[in-house]
């Protein structure tokens, strides 16, 4: 039988279903995975309480370990659970994963941006992997206010499917204490190169991780650590902390769409080294600012190229705006080492729980003559 023999309703019926039985491999473009808002759930008889019972039971996903299925409004406790996109979210407990397979090209690079929460434990680390690469995410410090934060993590992809694995390696005593996830997408990058424009690349951070156009709060870069892959292309995160991308859809940004906020003081440091020539005289120029989201007070953001540095003051009222500032050196070497981080930590003056800091945008550098 023809698919257009059949009437209207067995249609949309039969293509319901194959949105829910999507084959293992799904073709990537940027946005949301299938079933990536875990919207479509388990059926009834898979399900015991809120733990979800066999592998294939949320479409498009393979679970394993403890995974609950979380409706938003349930209580654990006293404490009601939120769910930051649609009604429904997934809770990994201790050593649970869920696993993915989406299709991408090979040698491009790929990053995923997925929502988490904490819930009653204090630490805890999501390692992220598409095999062989991994990386270990750190959630103990909250930048949200609602508890939410979205993270993201890059890779380079070695064969044409990718299989996304989120797993909690965590080892608690309540296995009901484990993350909640939701809302997991991904965008393939560019990776910019350096012009004779601009010698450092991504200078103004347009090219980075997917953010989602409900979400209010940004995406975690977190430091990078043991990973050569940046979703902020370009950028490394040095040091404990992570930096925050934000969007001009929610947030005010000095140039362009996107911009980064330094959200941990000294301890969440942005930096790209760059091919310089040794004797030679550069400028570094860059906007300071804050991101309009009550984020009040007198800023300073500490400005690195080598052994040279400037800290350039911005008073922030938390309703927007920027400043440029400038850094002159002499290359001391081939390669230098630029750097930014905020020299206090601050706080949302509307919400004593999260942590803000100065915005930092259109970063470039150039090779002046002397004066
Ligand atoms: C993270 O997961 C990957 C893939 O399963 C694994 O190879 C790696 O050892 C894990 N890392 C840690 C620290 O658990
Ligand atoms: C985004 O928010 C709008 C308005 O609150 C809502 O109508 C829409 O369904 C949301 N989209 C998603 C994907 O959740």
């Amino acid at each position: 039988m023809r698919p257009a023999a059949l009437a209207p309703s067995v249609v949309a019926a039969l293509l319901f279903a194959a949105a829910l039985c999507r084959p293992s491999s799904a073709t990537s473009m940027d946005g949301l995975l299938p079933n990536g808002n875990f919207e479509y759930g388990p059926k009834p008889t898979q399900m015991k309480g809120t733990e979800v019972i066999g592998k294939y039971a949320i479409p498009s996903w393979e679970i394993s370990g403890f995974v609950e299925y979380i409706r938003a409004g349930q209580k654990q406790g006293d404490m009601l659970l939120v769910v930051p996109e649609g009604s429904y979210a997934v809770r990994l407990g201790n050593e649970a994963s869920i696993k993915q397979r989406v299709k991408v090209v090979k040698g491009m690079y790929y990053s995923i941006t997925f929502s988490a929460a904490r819930t009653c434990a204090q630490e805890e680390k999501l390692n992220v992997s598409v095999a062989p690469d991994w990386g270990v995410l750190p959630m103990q410090t909250m930048y949200s206010s609602n508890g939410w934060d979205s993270y993201a993590w890059a890779w380079q992809a070695e064969v044409d499917v990718a299989e996304i694995v989120i797993h909690n390696p965590g080892i608690e005593e309540d296995p009901a204490c484990g993350p909640l996830i939701d809302s997991i997408a991904i965008k393939a990058l560019y990776p910019p190169r350096a012009t004779n424009m601009n010698l450092l690349k991504n200078g103004n951070f347009e090219e980075g991780p997917y953010i989602f156009a409900n979400t209010s709060w940004g995406v975690l870069i977190p430091p990078n650590i043991e990973d050569d892959h940046s979703p902020l292309p370009g950028w490394m995160v040095e040091s404990l902390k992570a930096v925050k991308y934000i969007d001009s859809d929610h947030f005010s940004v000095p140039d362009g769409k996107r911009a980064v906020e330094l959200v941990a003081g000294k301890e969440s440091a942005i930096a790209q080294v760059v091919r310089t020539v040794p004797g030679k005289v550069y400028a570094l120029t860059f906007s300071v600012g804050d991101a309009s989201n009550s984020c009040e007070g007198s800023m300073v953001v500490e400005a690195f190229a080598g052994r040279d540095t400037v800290k350039v003051p911005y008073q922030s009222k938390g309703k927007g705006g920027y400043k440029r500032a400038v850094l002159r050196f002499v290359a001391a070497s081939a390669r230098t080492r630029i750097m930014f981080y905020s020299t206090f930590y601050t706080m949302r003056s509307d919400d004593f729980s999260s942590l803000c800091g100065p915005v930092l945008d259109d970063v470039k550098l150039l090779s002046v003559r002397k004066p």
